[in-house]
């Protein structure tokens, strides 16, 4: 019989692309999302995807009612992959609260009903953020943790210390912690991708928005840096292969006797690009101008962090594979698909 698996945030874009790779591998996926950063048609993309449409479930993960509900409705769930999560760093400094209930509350809600409904192993996303910025380059996870600059990035830290006090106290389950660097591009079906609401931050989604004539010009955020070019560096990871980590992750925590209840991954490429860099292997692999100019450094931007991701490759037996200009180019397919309506 199928494993069947949680997925929560499943409909957002890390969880989007984990759904499909769940499924791929013969899992059975149960999505619970409140579509506040997604929306249902992405579950139309899963299903054109693979053939299979996964169970959703639209709720919120910080009622504990609601998933319990869940879990009742859909006995036997063996794993749960955490996405549910408010992410916006500028909002989260203008909102503390907000994201300290949805990302704390979802989180331990989860973990509290694990042990009632049998469920043995969570996967939870975190982020290179917890190194805050790096004595050296690449990291690894036993670098410190550095003090968060952001509730956003203090929820993740905190969350890492909650999971490991709950497993620490005796609780009867096993999480795997995967500190993503920074991923990009979409399905290469373009089926589905990452939706940016309003004015994206990130750098990707204001490339593309760029080159499609969405908006004027890209700003580079600073060229007085103390890296080659003057830019910032950071590990760009194609979102198939952090999506494909999360698959490996989770056949280890249920099929793997011997592994320790808490493991902590590093998920990047191990190679930095500058963000000039990365501007021009987007037009190198697409053909597509993208006009941009250098402006001020940004408040509070890391100069450059790059994983080291040997215990990933290693213990995991698993590698970023993907190119960085077919990530690109999946990237610059989703944005047209997307056409101009954002
Ligand atoms: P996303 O916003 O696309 O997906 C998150 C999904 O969770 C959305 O569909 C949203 O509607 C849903 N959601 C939020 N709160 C919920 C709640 N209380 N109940 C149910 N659903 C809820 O974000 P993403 O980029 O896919 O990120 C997924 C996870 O990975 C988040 O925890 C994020 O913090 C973490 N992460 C993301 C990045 C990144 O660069 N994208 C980097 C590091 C870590
Ligand atoms: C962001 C989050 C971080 C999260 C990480 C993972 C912030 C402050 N941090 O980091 O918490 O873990 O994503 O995905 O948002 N850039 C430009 N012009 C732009 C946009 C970005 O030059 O219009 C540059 C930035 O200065 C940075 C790089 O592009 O050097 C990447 O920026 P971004 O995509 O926002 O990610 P991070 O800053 O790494």
């Amino acid at each position: 019989m199928k494993k069947k698996i949680l997925v929560t945030g499943g409909t957002g874009y890390i969880g989007s692309h984990t759904t499909v790779e769940l499924i791929n591998a013969g899992y059975e996926v149960v999505i619970i999302d409140n579509l506040s950063n997604s929306n249902r048609e992405v579950i139309d993309g899963i299903e054109a995807i693979t053939g299979v449409r996964p169970a959703f479930v639209e709720g919120d993960c910080t009622d504990i009612a609601t998933l319990r509900n869940l879990f009742t409705s859909h006995p036997g769930i063996a794993g749960i992959i955490n996405f549910a999560a408010s992410k916006a760093v500028g909002e989260s400094v203008q909102k503390p609260l907000l994201y300290y209930r949805n990302n704390l509350v979802t989180l331990m809600n989860l973990l509290e009903l694990m042990p009632e409904f049998g469920v043995r192993g969570i996967v939870f996303s975190s982020s290179c953020t917890v190194y805050g910025e790096p004595d050296k380059n690449p990291i690894d996870e036993t670098a410190p943790i550095k003090a968060a600059t952001s509730p956003y990035g203090n929820t993740k830290q905190i969350s890492e210390e909650i999971i490991e006090d709950y497993i620490a106290s005796g609780a009867p389950i096993k999480s795997i912690i995967l500190r993503y660097f920074n991923p990009i591009g979409a399905h290469p079906s373009a089926l589905i991708g990452e939706l940016p609401v309003g004015v994206p931050q990130n750098l990707v989604p204001y490339l593309t928005q760029t080159a499609a004539g969405i908006r004027e010009q890209l700003t580079v955020f600073g060229n007085d840096y103390s890296t080659p070019d003057g830019s910032c560096i950071r590990d760009y990871i194609d979102i198939i292969d952090l999506a494909r980590a999360h698959v490996i992750a989770m056949t280890r925590m249920l099929d793997g006797a011997d592994t320790d209840a808490v493991e902590i991954f590093n998920l990047g490429t191990g190679r930095g690009l500058s963000v000039l860099e990365l501007i021009n292997s987007f037009e190198a692999a697409t053909g597509v101008k993208v006009p941009y100019r250098i402006g001020e450094r940004r408040e509070g931007d890391i100069e450059k962090i790059w994983a080291d991701p040997k215990k990933a490759n290693e213990v995991l037996g698993w590698k970023a594979e993907v190119p960085v200009e077919d990530t690109m180019r999946n990237a610059w397919a989703w944005q047209q698909r997307l056409g101009q309506s954002l």
